[in-house]
């Protein structure tokens, strides 16, 4: 095991770094296997604070030379860097290191993707390319000169503004040299080269004050046909920023990248944003309506990040979610703005339960800002970004919208050139609306879901909420303070008559009680509407009652909730006693899906029921240990019952969606066509695949196709269009991704492991691509009645996988571990089979540091 060697890093410890950096000059002389990187950095002493030794941050490097005011020294290699005796005054630095592009599969630092060079460098892959302070307090300005020749990288690109380029694709041998210069101070983790043989998809955008920028998305030639939607997300994304934030784009060109071999989503290096080619390629054949959405919201979420991330950054990782959070936060109300602002609502609150919740009610659980890690990689986290957006959304409802932009112009004049903590973010807060927000800084600090209990009283004309909080213990942190919960409430009559609009109830005690007076009659609350907090609301009502909400609630995020929670009551009494569906929950369900004037997309989502997984998770937090199959065989019966009850809406909601002439992937016709699929999926329990095979036959764009291929697929047929499919598409990666889930999504909970061990042997299986790792070993972590088929061959396969991925790709290995994290929930049995994966992980020789920490707070 290598975790005895691993450290600890505290907030508590932070220092200064002790130097100041005027600027950067680096330079790279290209080559797959011996890429030299020459840096010239001008240093001084920061003389207010404490700066020896000397240190400097450097891994995989090999040392060529270095010079100190133009003489040669020797560095003194230390742990993760090496430390020079340097003078006590300015001085000027020059390294020489060659480093080997092609060997780098962990994808982190300068490496090759299908022959392109490029870089990844937050938050700790500077280190890789060059000696350097890589932290994100340093901030300095860049010259980066890129050598080559136009045959080898026809294309070279860095941060700021292209300054020349001497590429000549005429003399395609000779040597070509590029430079860019970043006018903004930065720090390293925001650094990226790329150069390759790309092809420019390109427009113009004028900023507010008139500024032109010159905007291009690169590809890899033959993807040229995909960047025309990207382009457009980009520039609404710089428009919603000038408008709602009065953030304008500060350099004269932004570039936008696809990669094919990229662990996360995507990255917002100054004026480079580098993107998983998944994240920006588009087009109606290949891409669904799900894809599109998501495409805009990253170019949205990249875009945002040049004010919330690069101009103002993060003092250390620690204060990850000051970037992230409010990013996150910002791209989510771009959704909503762009979009519908239920459905908006709706998705991230299924994203945080799905992804948030498990991880905050289990052995990963870590407080929005951390206090320790050994691996910042492992905190790039869904509790950092979703719970972190959730908390800048509380604060911007307890102090109101105007207050809220208010504070926001502050926080953007004062910190602006800053590496900031949330310390600096919250003081912001504290001085432009005049309120203490001690107590609401537990939301940084304390880890946990909430729970808010909810009990009622009516007398006298007076209508009373009585509310309490807890949070569990989570690893390391048992007693836990009252945290500020928002709890927006509003009231409706008998008749479903709202008569009190939305009010914020602030609950900051254990137990609080809010009274309502004058109501003659007793109204029907509408508590958490909206979802105004990330807590699990304990509310004992009977079906009834959720019936009522589900027909009546003005509030469209509690209306889908009602129905949410009459779907998951009826779900788990089939699982506690096999008792058929509820039937208040169908008749309320049909009687939505029949009105008319509901938007479709919203429409779409009230015929969802809560995931197998959360299922399982309902249970264990009842007390009760989760059956995968039991779970599996009631979701099924809910779907087969939906099928029948809704037998006469079902044929007229597929009719009435489908959507005439040419594709659009907004938001109208997405919604009809989530609809007319959802409408598809239930027809297709009963008519044996036969309308799906139609569909298929039709389909003239990738929503379509799959949603039809995968209604034939879960009613047992299919087998000749997946193999249609496969010759279709056989070219294009990113649809070969989608054909490798399918078949593993679909399975049979006993064939899951099976068909998830033969595509591993297809010949288009490449574990090191992420794409395709996660398309296949994702799938199979995320069928869960398959994932937890009682055998274990699922845990066995996955564990196998992640030993082998782990040498080569530590990253993507550890973010997939967290498969296991529920591990608890379950019988002995499997407990025993999980755990004995663990272990066997734990004890390869040689396991990333990544890796290590990982399972270890897992197996804790
Ligand atoms: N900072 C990126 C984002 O949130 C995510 C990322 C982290 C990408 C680390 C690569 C590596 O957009
Ligand atoms: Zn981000």
């Amino acid at each position: 095991m290598s975790d005895a060697t691993a450290q600890t890093i505290y907030l508590e410890d932070y220092k200064p770094f002790g130097w100041i950096i005027d600027d950067v000059h680096l330079t790279f002389r290209l080559h797959p296997t011996a890429t030299r990187v020459i840096s010239r950095i001008r240093f001084r002493p920061d003389y207010d604070v404490h700066h020896r030794p000397f240190f400097l941050h450097g891994e995989g490097l090999k040392h060529i030379s270095i010079k100190v005011d133009g003489h040669e020294v020797e560095p003194t290699h230390v742990d993760g860097g090496i430390e020079v005796d340097v003078p006590e005054a300015p001085f000027n630095w020059e390294a020489e290191v060659e480093i080997n592009p092609e060997a780098n599969t962990a994808l982190e630092g300068l490496y090759m993707s299908n022959g392109m060079y490029c870089t990844q460098c937050e938050a700790e892959g500077f280190r890789k390319i060059t000696w350097y302070p890589d932290r994100p307090d340093v901030m300095a300005q860049f010259t980066v000169r890129i050598e080559s020749t136009a045959s080898h990288t026809p294309v070279m690109l860095s941060n700021g503004n292209g300054l020349y380029t001497s590429t000549d694709q005429t003399q395609k041998d000779t040597p070509s040299v590029t430079i860019y210069q970043d006018p903004w101070p930065k720090p390293a983790y925001l650094f990226a080269l790329v150069a390759g043989d790309l092809i420019a998809h390109e427009d113009k955008f004028t900023t507010m004050s008139g500024k032109e920028v010159n905007l291009a998305i690169w590809v890899r030639p033959g993807d040229e046909d995909k960047c025309a939607f990207g382009m457009e997300a980009l520039k609404k994304s710089m428009t919603w920023d000038e408008e709602v934030y009065g953030r304008e784009y500060d350099l004269d060109e932004f570039n936008i990248v696809a990669v094919d071999d990229f662990n996360m989503g995507a990255m917002e290096n100054k004026g480079l944003n580098v993107f998983n080619s998944s994240c920006v390629l588009a087009s109606p054949e290949t891409s669904t309506d799900a894809n599109f959405e998501r495409i805009e919201a990253i170019i949205a979420h990249e875009y945002f990040h040049n004010w919330t991330g690069n101009r103002i950054t993060c003092r250390d990782w620690f204060q990850l979610c000051l970037k992230e959070g409010l990013t996150v936060y910002r791209d989510q109300q771009f959704t909503a703005d762009m979009r519908s602002e239920p459905v908006a609502r709706i998705a991230n609150v299924l994203a945080l339960r799905g992804r948030q919740f498990p991880e905050d009610q289990g052995p990963l659980s870590h407080p929005v800002r951390p206090e320790s890690f050994q691996e910042i990689n492992n905190f790039y986290t869904a509790t950092v970004y979703e719970k972190g957006a959730e908390v800048i959304g509380m604060l911007r409802t307890l102090v109101g919208a105007d207050e809220y932009s208010k504070a926001l112009d502050l926080y953007f004049d004062r910190h602006d050139g800053d590496a900031a903590t949330i310390e600096d973010w919250l003081q912001v807060f504290e001085d432009s609306t005049g309120r203490d927000l001690t107590q609401f800084k537990r939301w940084y600090s304390q880890p946990g879901t909430p729970r808010v209990t909810v009990r009622e009283d009516y007398a006298d004309d007076t209508f009373t909420l009585h509310l309490s909080q807890s949070t569990a213990p989570t690893p390391g942190q048992d007693d836990k303070a009252p945290q500020v919960i928002p709890v927006n409430v509003g009231l409706l009559n008998p008749n479903g008559d709202e008569v009190m609009p939305t009010q914020t109830l602030e609950l900051t005690e254990t137990e609080q009680s809010f009274a309502f007076p004058g109501h003659a009659t007793r109204p029907v609350p509408s508590i958490l509407r909206g979802f105004s907090a990330p807590v699990i609301l304990d509310h004992d009502i009977d079906n009834a009652r959720r019936a009522f909400l589900l027909a009546h609630d003005t509030d469209p995020f509690n209306r889908w909730e009602s129905g949410r929670m009459l779907a998951r009551g009826s779900l788990m009494n089939s699982i506690a006693t096999g008792a058929a569906p509820d039937l208040a929950y169908l008749n309320g369900l049909g009687a939505v899906l029949r009105d008319d004037t509901l938007d479709p997309a919203y429409r779409a989502l009230m015929l969802g029921q809560p995931s197998q997984t959360e299922l399982a998770g309902l249970l264990h937090d009842t007390g009760d240990t989760p059956d995968p199959e039991a779970i599996h065989i009631a979701s099924e019966a809910l779907r087969d019952a939906k099928a029948a009850a809704l037998a006469d809406v079902l044929p007229d909601l597929y009719q009435a969606n489908q959507v005439k002439g040419a594709f659009s992937p907004e938001a109208g016709p997405a919604g009809q066509r989530a609809l007319a699929n959802a409408a598809l999926s239930l027809l297709s329990r009963s008519d044996a695949g036969k309308q799906a095979a139609a569909q298929y036959q039709q389909a003239d764009n990738m929503t379509q196709q799959l949603a039809a291929l995968s209604c034939l697929l879960d009613a047992g047929q299919g087998a000749a269009q997946l193999a249609s499919f496969q010759v279709q598409w056989a070219h294009d990666r990113l649809v070969m991704d989608k054909w490798f889930s399918l078949q593993i999504i679909h399975a049979n909970p006993q064939d899951a492991a099976t068909t998830t061990a033969r595509l591993t042997e297809h010949k288009d299986f490449d574990m090191k691509n992420p794409n395709r790792f996660r398309a296949v070993m994702g799938a199979l972590s995320m069928h869960h009645a398959g994932f937890h088929y009682r055998d274990g061959a699922a845990y066995a396969l996955l564990a196998d996988w992640l030993i082998r991925l782990d040498p080569l790709n530590p990253q993507t290995t550890a973010r997939m571990c967290s498969a296991f994290q529920t591990w608890k929930r379950y019988d002995p049995a499997r407990q025993e089979k999980i755990t004995t994966q663990l272990d066997r992980i734990l004890s390869q020789p040689n396991l990333s540091r990544d890796t290590t920490e990982m399972v270890s707070r897992i197996r804790d």
